[in-house]
């Protein structure tokens, strides 16, 4: 069992990461928005597992966010946040800055990403990848930890973190976890306390489609006829918009006409007002 310690600012961060260092711990980052459920603690147990010492960061990032997007509205619950971290035991540390603590007037710098960025999330939300990678890599270069967790629910992400890891050198091993979904299969998401019960039921279908396209594609049906017709079974479940649902590789993403492993089935599609992401392995 651990004893939880908060801190707000990234200097109080650096001194309390040394001792730890200097007493050769292994230490893991768990970078998160907050709001935090299931999915989030998987991670930090995830991270007690593989390292000494564990910190958490909990920060609404505002450069992901576009002026249209739920940034205002995004939950912020940061004393029941602490609460559940407490309670797993697992963690040490959670780093909670405001946003001026990352982003000191006049903040001027910032990430452009191509390669696993290009696409998919970056075609709907073109400012996302950019706000991620910034804040990523200034939490890598603040804790400087020995590995970071990420999980595969935002799995684009999780590829655009190793490469920048890659690309700036950072000394951070980035591990991936698996989702974590509830009973009929909806991923844990913290956007998923936006959806109504009528929402709710439709929200459930988006992995149910994923699966058969899945199973389907498993037994050799043809790539752009799998797409096209899950597309169509999301419409038919109640999906106001859909993204995309498109059948990658998955490692570089790139679009695969023929089944080629490794590859991945990615998802993304709006009920109501509320976006929903989701993917599966093939
Ligand atoms: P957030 O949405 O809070 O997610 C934090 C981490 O939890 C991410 O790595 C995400 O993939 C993981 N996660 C969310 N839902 C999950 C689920 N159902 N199962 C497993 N893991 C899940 O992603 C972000 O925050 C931000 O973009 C961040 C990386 C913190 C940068 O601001």
């Amino acid at each position: 069992m651990k004893t939880l310690q908060i801190t707000p600012s990234i200097s109080q961060l650096r001194r309390q990461l040394t001792p730890w260092r200097e007493g050769g711990a292994r230490i893991a980052l768990v970078p998160t928005m907050g709001a935090l459920h299931n999915g989030h603690l998987s991670l930090v147990r995830h991270a007690n597992l593989l390292a000494q010492r564990v910190v958490v960061s909990i920060f609404v990032n505002p450069t992901q966010f576009a002026p249209h997007e739920d940034f205002a509205a995004y939950p912020r619950t940061l004393k029941p946040d602490c609460d559940k971290l407490s309670d797993t035991g697992a963690v040490d540390l959670v780093f909670s800055p405001s946003p001026e603590e990352m982003y000191p007037p006049g903040f001027a710098t910032g990430l452009t990403m191509g390669g696993p960025a290009r696409g998919l999330e970056s075609d709907f939300r073109p400012h996302f990848f950019g706000g991620v990678a910034t804040v990523v890599a200034k939490l890598l270069i603040a804790v400087m930890p020995d590995i970071a967790i990420f999980g595969e629910k935002d799995y684009q992400q999780l590829l655009v973190v190793r490469q920048l890891t890659r690309d700036l050198g950072l000394p951070t091993e980035i591990v991936g976890a698996p989702i974590v979904r509830e009973s009929d299969g909806l991923a844990l998401s913290s956007r998923n306390v936006y959806l109504n019960s009528g929402e709710r039921l439709i929200a459930g279908k988006l992995n149910r489609v994923l699966a058969e396209a899945c199973q389907r594609l498993r037994e050799g049906e043809a790539v752009t006829a799998v797409e096209t017709d899950s597309a169509n079974a999301l419409r038919l479940a109640g999906f106001d918009t859909i993204d995309y649902i498109t059948v990658r590789d998955a490692h570089t993403l790139a679009p695969l006409n023929q089944l080629e492993r490794p590859a991945r089935i990615l998802a993304a599609a709006t009920v109501g007002k509320t976006r929903l992401i989701d993917n599966m392995e093939i």
